[in-house]
């Protein structure tokens, strides 16, 4: 008997099977496993405590996951015989750090759900939000549900990861192809008030660049020479262990230390809310943590696509 109630009944819990089964959910482990994500939140701020640039380090490692087909945890994946890791893309080689840290989180939560319920890709998204917290920064609610990638794509990596040599129309249509606009690619370049670069990616900027405060350009210069010294650090903006909103208050004073960073004041359609965000920093948390979802939603594996990996470095 089929019952005009019953088929809604039906047809609406047919809904809600498919929503859970499909899309990624903030609530996805409070009943599998509920100590999962104060157990992520521990790991992260005894490693963040040990080092402060590993919140930033940590935040770096969700961004370059989900840009490389998606938020599936492929950028941890060691090499194999069919497939070369996207450790060693341009961009990530001798750059990306944190695999230490993530191994510790995923052995903490597996320890504590005892038995491995957690993907690396979910466990990546949420240490990036942990971290922003650590650092002072605004927190939001992680849709979680993301699982394992079993393979990974170094040439995939090397052609979509953005570089710091773009200028903006590149890195607008660099967001663009994952979906993203130029909101997000403003909100989520503040991503850079946290964290470190080498000199050998920011020379070219601090020797060659017209659009650059000469004061800055002569200090960066001092500890970054035209030879040698390519591994040398300097911080995105001058206080790289606090989520503020000084990455934007230096682009506004021609400060940026990448090309791609002051592309996004320099004349062109993204002046007005880099100025925005440097003025406001309610209007940059609150755009940051909308922007950080939409990127954590690029092309997750949900359902029973891909695996919970056991090993974040392997296949299982
Ligand atoms: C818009 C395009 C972007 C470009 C071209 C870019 C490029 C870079 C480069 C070249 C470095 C320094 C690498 C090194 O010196 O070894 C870096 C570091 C970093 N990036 Fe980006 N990035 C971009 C967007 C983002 C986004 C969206 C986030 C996160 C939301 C992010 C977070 C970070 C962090 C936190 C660091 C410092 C990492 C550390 O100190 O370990 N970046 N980025
Ligand atoms: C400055 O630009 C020139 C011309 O593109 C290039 O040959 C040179 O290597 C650059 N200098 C630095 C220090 O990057």
């Amino acid at each position: 008997m089929v019952s005009p109630t019953n088929f809604l009944l039906h047809a609406f819990l047919w809904l809600a099977l498919a929503a859970t089964a499909f899309s990624l959910s903030p609530n996805f482990y409070h009943n599998v496993c509920p100590q999962a994500l104060p157990a992520i939140k521990r790991v992260v701020e005894a490693a963040v405590h040990k080092e402060r640039r590993m919140g930033a380090s940590l935040l770096r490692l969700h961004f370059h996951d989900c840009f490389v087909n998606g938020c599936d945890g492929s950028l941890l994946l060691d090499s194999t015989s069919s497939f070369e890791t996207e450790k060693n893309a341009r961009g990530n080689l001798n750059s990306v750090r944190g695999f230490e840290v993530v191994d510790q989180i995923k052995a903490e939560v597996d320890r504590v759900c005892g038995r491995p319920v957690v993907s690396c890709a979910d466990i990546l998204a949420v240490a990036a939000r942990d971290s922003v917290v650590a650092l002072g920064g605004p927190t939001w609610k992680v849709r979680l549900g993301r699982r394992d990638s079993t393979t990974a794509s170094r040439t995939l990596a090397d052609n979509v990861l953005p570089s710091a040599s773009m200028d903006l129309p590149a890195l607008i249509n660099n967001f663009k192809n994952q979906g993203l606009n130029k909101r997000d690619l403003v909100a989520l370049s503040g991503g850079h008030t946290i964290g470190l670069s080498q000199c050998l990616i920011f020379r070219n900027r601090i020797y060659n660049a017209t659009v650059i405060d000469p004061a800055f350009a002569k200090e960066r210069r001092a500890t970054c020479p035209r030879t040698g010294g390519n591994t040398n650090l300097a911080p995105f903006d001058p206080t790289p262990s606090r989520f503020d909103t000084a990455y934007f208050k230096n682009l506004v004073k021609e400060k940026g230390l990448l090309t791609s960073d002051q592309a996004l004041f320099s004349g062109g359609s993204t002046d007005k809310l880099v100025e925005t965000y440097s003025k406001n920093p309610n209007a940059f948390w609150v755009d940051f943590g909308k922007s950080m979802i939409r990127m954590g939603n690029i092309k997750p594996l949900t359902g029973k696509q891909g695996q919970i990996r056991v090993n974040c470095r392997k296949v299982n």
